[in-house]
């Protein structure tokens, strides 16, 4: 794009991050906060009834919940992390995308476990058991709090239960939803999955970032898949296996420039003009692709503010390709596609939805005013 392109976009994208990213977040920031006297209330309640599932829950030095994800402005995932995996090993063997299990290390015995009750006859640590156990602990801690306000007349959190895959989520006011996920923390190592990454080919991130972020390493969790084909049923097998997430070591891959900047305003974007029937369009979508455009441009100056624009188009029209392929990539793991879980249908109107922002912000950056 043009100098002269750029620095048209630069002013609306300052102005749109003034007011709408702004209003955006601190919205978002209040209602977590609102939330979260609710949530460790619940949490509190299951680690009295069941003090394995101790909660993790701790706000950082700048008021953040770490372990939180916001994934739309109503909709929030916590991260709870478990104690001791101990004795199992980590096996990820490709076999389930997206998946790893963890298998009782050989010699180990079962009761040298402190989640005995949940390790499989073929000496598994099942998730499903293990997130079984722990949404009927949720189940009873809503109960006894709506107990609490029966006096008041009011009901602040309801228990909303799957029914096709049990997965509990919290309703908070009526309004959000929060899905916890019990999870296990694997630092220091890195799985087979995503051994490609970095490739050789491919100039980013340095080589201290690489390490830091391997470092790093990601978290085990104990959910439904979410990344099974659409119409699939999910075996057994793979219920007793452990989602890879890598949310921490993506951080780091988006520190520094203008990269957070890039997303934030892609995020509120989405919020006010993407948030489609069936939700194809994710921040976490919107997140991968960042990373795929840092790929694309490796230099530290093409993140530079003053590209803020080619960046943020850059990204449209990437997320745009991938609609109209029906294939969006995990960042780590190319075995993941992150649009498996959509039809056909839904995808082609997302596309047409996002072709038309863009093309939008490319022939008026002022409509951003309006966006
Ligand atoms: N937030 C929070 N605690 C978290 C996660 C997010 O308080 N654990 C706040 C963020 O600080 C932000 C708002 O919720 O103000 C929306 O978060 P997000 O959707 O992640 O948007 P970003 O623009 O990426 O947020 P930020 O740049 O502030 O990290």
């Amino acid at each position: 794009m043009s100098i002269d392109h750029q620095t048209r976009l630069l002013y609306p994208l300052n102005q749109f991050y003034q007011e709408k990213v702004m209003t955006r977040n601190a919205k978002i920031r209040k209602a977590i906060s609102d939330v979260m006297k609710t949530v460790t209330s619940i949490l509190k309640e299951v680690e009295i009834q069941e003090p394995r599932y101790i909660s993790s829950l701790v706000q950082n030095e700048n008021g953040i919940y770490e372990g939180l994800r916001v994934v739309s402005s109503t909709e929030f995932e916590i991260t709870l992390f478990l104690n001791q995996m101990g004795v199992f090993n980590f096996v990820d063997d490709g076999s389930i995308p997206g998946c790893a299990v963890l298998k009782l290390s050989d010699g180990r015995k079962r009761s040298m476990s402190l989640w005995v009750e949940f390790i499989t006859a073929s000496g598994y640590l099942s998730s499903r058991k293990m997130r079984s156990k722990f949404q009927t602990l949720l189940l009873r801690a809503v109960e006894k709090n709506q107990q609490q306000h029966q006096q008041q007349k009011t009901t602040v959190v309801k228990a909303l239960q799957d029914s096709n895959s049990g997965e509990v989520k919290l309703q908070v006011f009526d309004k959000f939803s929060v899905i916890l996920i019990p999870a296990f923390k694997c630092s220091g190592i890195w799985p087979r999955s995503a051994a490609q990454w970095p490739l050789p080919q491919i100039h980013w991130p340095h080589s201290e970032v690489v390490a830091a972020v391997k470092n790093e390493g990601f978290s085990m969790l104990s959910r439904e898949n979410p990344h099974f084909v659409l119409g699939k049923q999910s075996p057994t097998s793979e219920n007793d296996a452990w989602l890879l997430c890598f949310n921490d070591a993506e951080n780091i891959l988006l520190s520094g420039g203008c990269r957070k900047t890039c997303l934030s305003i892609l995020k509120t974007l989405r919020d006010r003009n993407l948030d489609l029937r069936d939700e194809p369009i994710k921040n976490y979508h919107l997140k991968t692709l960042v990373m795929f455009e840092c790929e694309k441009h490796p230099r530290e100056m093409d993140w530079d503010i003053a590209c803020l624009g080619d960046r943020i188009i850059g990204v449209l029209l990437q997320l745009l390709s991938c609609l109209q392929c029906r294939k969006c990539p995990h960042f780590f793991l190319p075995s993941v596609d992150l649009f498996a879980p959509h039809s056909p249908l839904t995808l082609d109107s997302a596309a047409k939805a996002v072709w038309a922002l863009t093309r939008q912000i490319i022939t008026n950056p002022n409509s951003l005013a309006e966006l």
